[in-house]
């Protein structure tokens, strides 16, 4: 049986994984310090340890077996918003963090390394040409996306030396079932969503014109997966988006639309602006579709209305 760690296992897309891995039958580690993951994400089976990825020490402290088939590393502070709140802390956790996580690799005798970057290594885009591939030029405008940059740096000049093969992944926009709703920094869908379960009017900060590439979770882990054993994804760098545009504006109609609240301008409110934000970009995810043989089969209002269910179902965790 194939043993593999997750990072940030507590968290959205980590416990989903994790969730995942174990129905198919794998044995799971979740390495998480449950800063902004929650326990009882944490699904059944998986063996549960709470170390800061930052401090190396921490990590050598757990009882790992000899050999992890592949790492998962997902532990992260996921927000750009955020990353303007605590620089330091962001470099400790996203960039120390991957290197701290590399060695621990190394340590397990681990032959595979995946790692989730995010779309925000690209920043604002320039030009009329918002379908963007994984050889744009890469310019970060939060603390965030310049971490996520450098662990993409330091994994390559890592496993360049090393027996491991790493992938690496430049997220979009994941949305779905697990997200954080207590989180007002970071997952647009899922902040959006937040308000109209507290019955309040959506606050929505920036233009309604701003487009982004939503992905429904169920398809990121999808990825994830079966990337593990696909030498067509050794060492190389992916978008994982759908390729399709949505603005703010669309999502917030499909939301209300999930919702029965018909009323747009009752139920939507504009003001002011995120740090860090961009106006939008578009993953052209031909080189994943290519490599996988891999398509995005959940669209956005399936995925809105799936993840309605899911918090009505889980509406007792966000009220107390
Ligand atoms: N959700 C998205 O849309 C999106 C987009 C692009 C990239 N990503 C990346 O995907 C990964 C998972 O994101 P997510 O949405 O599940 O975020 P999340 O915040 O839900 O999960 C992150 C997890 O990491 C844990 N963590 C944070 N700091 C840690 C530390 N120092 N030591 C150990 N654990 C720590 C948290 O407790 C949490 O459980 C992250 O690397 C994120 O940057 C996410």
């Amino acid at each position: 049986m194939k043993t593999y760690i997750v990072t940030g296992g507590a968290g959205f897309i980590g416990s989903n994984l994790a969730r995942r891995l174990i129905k198919e039958g794998y044995k799971v580690y979740i390495i998480d310090d449950l800063s902004t993951g929650f326990l009882r994400n944490v699904p059944e089976g998986a063996m549960f340890c709470k170390a800061d990825i930052s401090d190396f020490k921490q990590l050598q402290m757990i009882e790992l077996p000899d050999k992890i088939d592949c790492v998962f590393h997902l532990a992260a502070q996921s927000s750009g918003e955020a990353s303007f709140d605590d620089p330091a802390r962001d470099i400790d956790v996203n960039y120390k963090g991957t290197y701290n996580m590399l060695k621990l690799a190394e340590m397990k005798h681990s032959q595979r390394f995946i790692y989730t970057s995010s779309m925000s290594v690209y920043g604002e885009v320039t030009g009329m040409n918002i379908y963007i591939d994984e050889t744009y030029n890469c310019t970060p405008i939060s603390y965030y996306g310049s971490n996520k940059l450098a662990s993409e740096q330091v994994i390559s000049l890592y496993t360049r030396t090393s027996t491991i093969k790493a992938t690496i992944f430049r997220l979009f926009n994941v949305y779905g079932p697990g997200q954080n709703m207590l989180n007002m920094k970071q997952g647009m869908a899922s902040i959006y969503m937040s308000y109209i379960m507290n019955n309040e009017p959506i606050l929505v900060k920036g233009s309604l014109e701003r487009f982004r590439d939503f992905i429904h979770i169920d398809d990121v882990v999808d990825v994830l997966i079966h990337s593990e054993g696909c030498p067509e994804t050794y060492g190389e760098i992916f978008n994982v988006g759908t390729g399709l545009k949505t603005t703010v504006s669309e999502l917030l109609r499909v939301i209300l639309r999930v919702y029965n609240k018909e009323e747009f301008d009752q139920w939507v409110i504009c003001s002011g602006n995120t740090a860090g934000d961009v106006t939008g970009l578009i993953a052209d995810n031909n080189k994943l579709r290519n490599a996988l043989k891999w398509n995005a089969k959940v669209n956005i209002e399936e995925g809105i209305y799936k993840m309605k269910n899911w918090i009505d179902e889980t509406m007792e965790w966000w009220r107390n």
